[in-house]
């Protein structure tokens, strides 16, 4: 696994947009795994300023958001599907049809199936963000999930759910059921990046890339991936034993040849 440690969250955008960069320069049709929170918005930032500035273009992108909550409207504001097209897709000159969404009503148990053939028809992702709970959830894929797990309706635990009500008006109104695509389903995508900013991610990050592997740490999946990379700033770091040896890796340019 590659670690990246950056002072700030807007470094964190910097680099994981460079990233983003190097694969639509490298391919005319790449397809992006997108997550919503609070996490990514540093890179949803970067990017937008780098297509309106000319150096980036989306014409050619496919897109898969991550996850969904379940019984929302999708037009609800805090739906994930209106957070991402508000804080990304709306900006940029991605063609509204090449953009998925999980979406399924309560009692349809084929949505994640029908999700997962849609990623496959478009042969898989290429590129994987991802943010992390606090307690090691990746997508919705909360700690106790398979870590081989498919997309499909799982349900939130409490802590994500409060975690998560600063985005809605009220606690009780953060939906308890999810469709999110599977730890499984994510380790399929070719190369995954995942953000994490603040002390309050500390502990998760160091249980991520040094605990064991475990399902109680959904996101430690991440040691099983051949091209996993962990973009943190200072804080999110704040709990890594090898923090030096990733540092010193990371400047001498050497990335994943040393660290992977
Ligand atoms: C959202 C998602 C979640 C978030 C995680 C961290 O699509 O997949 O796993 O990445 O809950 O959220 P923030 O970034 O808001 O702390």
């Amino acid at each position: 696994m590659e670690v990246i440690i950056v002072d700030t969250p807007a470094n964190i955008g910097t680099i994981v947009a460079d990233t983003v960069s190097d694969l639509f320069d490298s391919t005319d049709a790449p397809t992006l795994g997108l997550a919503t929170g609070s996490s990514p918005l540093p890179v949803y930032a970067e990017l937008i300023r780098r297509h309106r500035a000319g150096t980036v273009s989306f014409k050619g992108a496919t897109m898969f958001l991550l996850d969904e909550y379940v019984g929302l409207p999708a037009e609800h504001p805090q739906s994930n599907r209106s957070f991402i097209r508000r804080e990304f897709v709306d900006h940029i000159d991605v063609r509204p049809a090449a953009v998925h969404y999980p979406a399924g009503a309560v009692d349809d148990p084929a949505a994640g199936r029908r999700y997962e053939e849609r990623i496959a028809a478009a042969g898989g992702i290429d590129l994987q963000l991802l943010g992390v709970g606090r307690n090691g959830h990746i997508g919705f894929n909360e700690p106790t999930s398979s870590l081989g797990s498919r997309t499909r309706r799982t349900t939130l635990t409490a802590a994500t759910r409060a975690d998560n009500a600063r985005f809605f008006d009220s606690p009780e109104e953060v939906p308890r059921h999810v469709l999110t695509q599977g730890i499984g389903t994510i380790l399929e995508a070719r190369r995954l990046v995942l953000v994490a900013a603040g002390g309050v991610k500390a502990d998760a990050v160091a249980a991520a890339v040094e605990g064991p592997l475990t399902a109680m740490c959904p996101a430690s999946a991440l040691q099983l991936h051949p091209h996993a990379t962990v973009v943190v700033d200072r804080r999110a770091a704040a709990n890594l034993c090898c923090a030096d040896y990733y540092r010193s890796v990371y400047r001498q340019g050497l990335g994943r040849a040393a660290g992977a």
